[in-house]
């Protein structure tokens, strides 16, 4: 049984407030008003008698804070959008002090998170805890107990999305997740619903703030990447400890959840190629830029001949794309389809409020579907369960894309025809190469080529080639290039 701390926790002087105790029996009078009624003419009932929607919540940290105050700002807006009120009843956190100065009386707290998911009056879990070792224990539990979840938590639905969605469709429960995503971009409802009707090509997205944020710096500033991220440390937009961020785990697993959702592929986020940006050099962002590009970290997928491509990378862009416009923390999705064509999606890619935004629409949508049967309502992973199918994801080396390579080269050598030759003879084929001022090291040239499509295979035996001449200075620095049209 779960214990209520909250008499003990409130600060001396604080009025107590008497409220309704959370009992198990109250649920099976919803059972009768709110869930089997569904079938009568619940319609013709007026709002405030539809029982309402009640969600415990692990964690009052950013994201459970958002989500509890635009739940109490929007409470009015958000009940005549869902005919029915959704009221944030339990919440557990460690800190009960703390979140007892944060949340009104009427709210149960707890320093037990496995009271809320074995609580039989709570019908949704919302996991905004974060971790995924325990995370994982409390959302098999409460799915177990026959409760609707809605997380936030992007890095559990990629580890262990799997073993978590087959447990939810075998209970006829809903694991939603918009706020693990792209936050106040409604992405996976895009996907679900919006897109439905298509056969996805590809989606291309700047899904992790941080990164566009230090790149953005790099460009604009021409400051190294040590730099831009330790001014996205004092600024806020990057974690004291950002190893996820930079090195491209946090896109990956976002990405993972994207495939699943336009491909009707299981969550695999073992099959993702990760590249992060810590060794990016922001001379090759001016150069890039002196083309005509511009260097963001993108998540890929693709559907190819063969299966599918699960990537995350720098990729020159060209500066007039639209992707190239997404500056600072913004994150943007595009998604080409047979149909639709290409479709664009941009905000916020982070932050209390916005992913707040997404985890109470989430609410509404369980809220909007409780009455109904499982089968009826949009899966979780926009495909029927039995109708996900892995497909054979390309190993990297064999991926195709534009390259873009920059030489450093002793200045007056006659490098240019055996760096053409060594190219050639690996089959990669140049669209263009620039010789231009090293900006660092007055005895050098950078020697640009931007080549066309090409599997890394062979690329990677020119440059096996090309970094043993002498009148090579260095590594020969690469960076993919994609045109997304
Ligand atoms: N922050 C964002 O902008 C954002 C955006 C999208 C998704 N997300 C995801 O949302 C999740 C939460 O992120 P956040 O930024 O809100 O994290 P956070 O600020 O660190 O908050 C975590 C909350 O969980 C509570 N908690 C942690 N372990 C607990 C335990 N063992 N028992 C009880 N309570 C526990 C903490 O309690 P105490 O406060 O008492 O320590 C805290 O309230 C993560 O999965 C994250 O990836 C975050």
């Amino acid at each position: 049984m779960y214990q209520d701390h909250r008499a003990s926790v409130l600060p001396p002087g604080r009025p107590k407030v008497e409220r309704a105790p959370l009992r198990a029996e109250s649920h099976t009078k919803w059972a009768t008003v709110g869930y089997a009624a569904a079938t009568q003419p619940v319609l013709s009932a007026p709002l405030h008698a539809i029982a309402p929607l009640r969600v415990g919540m692990l964690g009052l940290g950013t994201v459970g804070i958002g989500t509890y105050n635009v739940m109490q700002r929007n409470a009015e807006v958000i009940e005549a959008r869902t005919g029915r009120p959704i009221e944030i009843v339990m919440i557990a956190v460690r800190n009960l002090q703390r979140a007892a100065r944060l949340v009104d009386d009427g709210v149960v707290l707890v320093d037990d998170p496995f009271a809320v998911v074995n609580h039989p009056a709570i019908d949704v879990v919302v996991e905004v805890m974060g971790g995924t070792a325990l995370a994982r224990d409390l959302v098999l539990q409460a799915i177990a107990n026959g409760k609707h979840v809605v997380t936030a938590n992007k890095a559990l639905l990629a580890e262990h999305g799997t073993e978590i969605f087959a447990a939810a469709q075998a209970q006829g429960v809903v694991v939603a997740y918009e706020g693990a995503v792209a936050v106040s971009i409604p992405i996976i409802k895009a996907l679900r619903e919006g897109l439905t009707a298509n056969r996805i090509e590809w989606i291309a997205g700047i899904i992790n703030g941080t990164t566009n944020y230090i790149l953005s710096e790099m460009k604009d500033k021409g400051v190294s990447f040590a730099n831009a991220l330790a001014d996205a440390q004092t600024k806020g937009y990057a974690e004291a400890d950002p190893t996820f961020d930079v090195e491209g785990v946090d896109a990956a697993h976002k990405l993972t959840l994207l495939a699943s959702n336009a491909f009707g592929v299981p969550v695999q986020f073992d099959k993702v190629h990760v590249e992060g940006i810590t060794q990016l050099d922001s001379v090759d962002i001016a150069f890039a830029e002196r083309l005509g590009y511009c260097v963001k970290l993108l998540g890929i997928a693709k559907r190819n001949t063969q299966g599918l491509e699960l990537r995350v990378h720098p990729t020159l862009v060209a500066s007039s794309h639209l992707l190239a416009q997404v500056h600072g923390s913004m994150n943007a999705v595009m998604v080409k389809s047979d149909a639709a064509g290409v479709t664009m999606y941009y905000g916020a890619g982070a932050g209390s409020e916005q992913t707040a935004s997404a985890v109470i629409a989430d609410l509404v949508d369980l809220a909007r579907s409780t009455g109904t049967v499982h089968r009826q309502r949009v899966p979780s992973l926009a495909f029927q369960h039995n109708a996900i199918v892995a497909l054979p994801v390309a190993a990297i080396d064999d991926v195709q894309t534009a390259y873009y390579l920059r030489l450093d080269v002793s200045r007056l050598s006659r490098t240019m025809p055996s760096v053409l030759n060594h190219l050639s003879d690996a089959q990669v084929r140049v669209y263009q190469l620039d010789v231009l001022d090293h900006p660092t090291d007055p005895d050098l040239n950078a020697m640009v080529v931007l080549t066309e499509p090409t599997q890394l295979r062979l690329l990677r035996q020119a440059i096996e080639a090309l970094e043993q001449l002498p009148c090579i200075i260095g590594f020969v620095k690469t960076i993919r290039m994609e045109s997304l049209r």
